[in-house]
């Protein structure tokens, strides 16, 4: 077998952005577009030789294919291991824990997370490093820097490898093993949580839920783990099986895309009291009881006010992060604990630093994603199983249980409007007006408040002093209201933009207003400031969450 020399040119518009490389499955087929990004990975990287790469993806079409390539790239390369999970399947917080656990050097993940799948959906690449982390954005950009100037690219000529079954096999000089994608993922959980206790509430208290996998990558994991080790009923995890569309639905679990589970669990007359869902690549997760979703926010802030019941969090939490856009519930939780809570920009890349750390224990996005030190993803299953955990253990409601934590520490009204498949044009010259105007709205009058602060918000890591600018613009009200907008760094058309609107409330007798009402002043306020529908056209936005 010989290394063939390919010679290329680049292609435009390869910068990943919040979580790796996405584009359209036509984009990502086209003769050397996927070969030039793999290759500027390991150029950027250095000497691979001698080192053990983790290689799997969220089961979606192309995924098969991206694989061969990337195995082939990888012997050319001189990996001397690539461990591929077996049929291509890897979930991207199993990935984390595997990198974790076998030391590798790093991986690449085939996903797009929550974008749909299929010839004319989504694809996606991203490049974890040894600590089983999103590589950083000095790397990414590095990267980036490469496609640009990219000019060949190296593979080594062979055969398709069966992914089939789990084996030892070569390809020329490199070691390929085909691994089990669940088994270490499933033992790191177990050694986390109260597996005896979850396991009685199924098994002894006769408690029912459901899973929904989406036809995404957790359908095996979710089997695995709750129905064959903790003793949920067999058919606990529907839509279980990864299909490379997504069985034509949308992997992203929110009320809209998993309205089926939604309505599973809130018919009258059913015996579930859970319901939780993930996403394409298993990062994200829903949950919800009958007749209530737990919003992102307010499930991280319940995680951490809970942490006491959890074996692996019992002692002190060493400190709680958040993305900036998520509510600010988690850190009232931080200030009771009198722990610190950092504020980190969108995308799980920035907390890797400060859970190596040791200075954050639980992470969470409002984005549906939530974590702990125990990896450096965010984890679909493992917040389900924190659910569980706090269920078995409190032996009370889902909503018995949030409305319990906004009675203790008030209520962070909370919702994300997002304008999708804006002119990308546009929506730089909305972004570019409302900057103009942030130095004036100091002072403004809004109802009964008035705006104290507006800013551009930027970063500075307490780890590796690296600052990272533009990360949303913030107005924040003398009441502690706060609206956020930024644009999305995952879409694959045109522009999203995102507005994130939060208002706090501890008065007792207001913490049952629906929240979108609640949040009408901001919402008007948000669309004033930014000039939504003279700049876009648009007159209220695609998806409200
Ligand atoms: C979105 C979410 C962000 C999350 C990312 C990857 O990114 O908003 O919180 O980390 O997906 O799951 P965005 O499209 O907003 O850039
Ligand atoms: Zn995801």
């Amino acid at each position: 077998m010989k290394i063939m020399t390919m010679p290329t040119r680049p292609f435009p518009g390869q910068k990943p952005g919040t979580s790796g490389l996405r584009k359209k499955v036509r984009e990502f087929a086209q003769p050397g577009y996927l070969e030039n990004f793999v290759q500027s990975i390991f150029d950027t990287l250095g000497d691979c030789r001698g080192k053990t790469l983790l290689l799997g993806g969220d089961g979606r079409y192309f995924n098969d294919k991206a694989i061969q390539t990337v195995l082939r790239m990888a012997a050319a390369a001189g990996y001397a291991r690539v461990m591929v999970g077996r049929n291509g399947i890897l979930s991207t917080p199993a990935a984390s824990a595997v990198i974790r656990k076998r030391g590798l050097s790093g991986g690449i993940i085939l996903s797009a997370s929550h974008n749909p799948g299929g010839p004319d959906a989504d694809f996606g690449i991203k490049y974890n490093l040894g600590n089983g982390g999103p590589a950083s954005e000095s790397f990414t950009e590095a990267v980036y820097r490469r496609t640009q100037e990219i000019s060949e690219y190296r593979m080594l000529e062979a055969r398709d490898i069966n992914l089939g079954h789990i084996a030892e096999t070569t390809l020329g000089e490199m070691a390929v093993s085909i691994f089990d994608p669940v088994a270490d993922y499933a033992e790191l959980l177990e050694s986390l949580f109260d597996f005896e206790k979850i396991s009685e509430l199924f098994v002894r208290d006769g408690f029912r839920m459901r899973f929904d996998a989406l036809h995404a990558v957790t359908g095996p994991y979710a089997k695995a783990i709750l129905e064959n080790r903790l003793g949920a009923l067999e058919g606990t995890v529907i839509n279980a099986v990864p299909l490379p569309d997504f069985g034509g639905g949308h992997p992203d679990p929110n009320p809209v895309y998993a309205a089926g589970l939604v309505a599973e669990v809130s018919s009258p007359g059913s015996m579930l009291s859970f319901g939780a869902a993930s996403d394409g690549d298993g990062d994200r997760n829903m949950v919800i009881g009958p007749n209530f979703v737990v919003g992102p926010s307010d499930s991280l802030a319940v995680l951490a006010a809970n942490h006491s019941l959890i074996p692996a969090y019992a002692g002190r939490l060493a400190g709680v992060a958040r993305s900036m856009p998520t509510s600010r519930a988690v850190d009232r939780v931080a200030e009771e604990l009198g722990i610190p809570c950092f504020e980190t920009p969108t995308g799980w890349k920035f907390f890797g630093n400060l859970l190596d750390a040791g200075k954050a224990t639980l992470c969470g996005e409002e984005s549906s994603g939530a974590g702990s030190n125990h990896l450096r993803e965010k984890d679909g299953i493992w917040a389900v199983l924190y659910w569980l955990n706090i269920l078995a253990s409190r032996g009370e409601t889902v909503e018995q249980i949030v409305r319990g934590h906004w009675r203790r520490f008030g209520r962070h009204y909370y919702s994300r409007h997002d304008y999708e498949a804006l002119d990308a044009a546009g929506a730089e010259m909305l972004f570019a007006c409302l900057r103009d105007v942030l130095p004036s709205l100091p002072g403004k009058p809004v109802s009964k408040t008035k705006v104290r602060m507006a800013d551009d918000f930027a970063y500075l890591d307490p780890i590796d002093g690296s600052r990272s600018e533009r990360q949303g613009v913030r107005i924040m009200l003398d009441d502690g209201s706060r609206i956020v907008f930024r644009l999305s760094g995952t879409g694959t058309e045109g522009a999203t933009l995102r507005i994130y609107l939060e208002r706090y409330e501890s008065d007792p007798e207001c913490l049952a207003i629906p929240v979108q009402e609640a949040l009408t002043p901001l919402i008007q306020l948000a669309g004033e400031l930014a000039r939504i529908t003279e700049i876009t056209g648009r007159t209220r936005p695609d998806v409200i969450s």
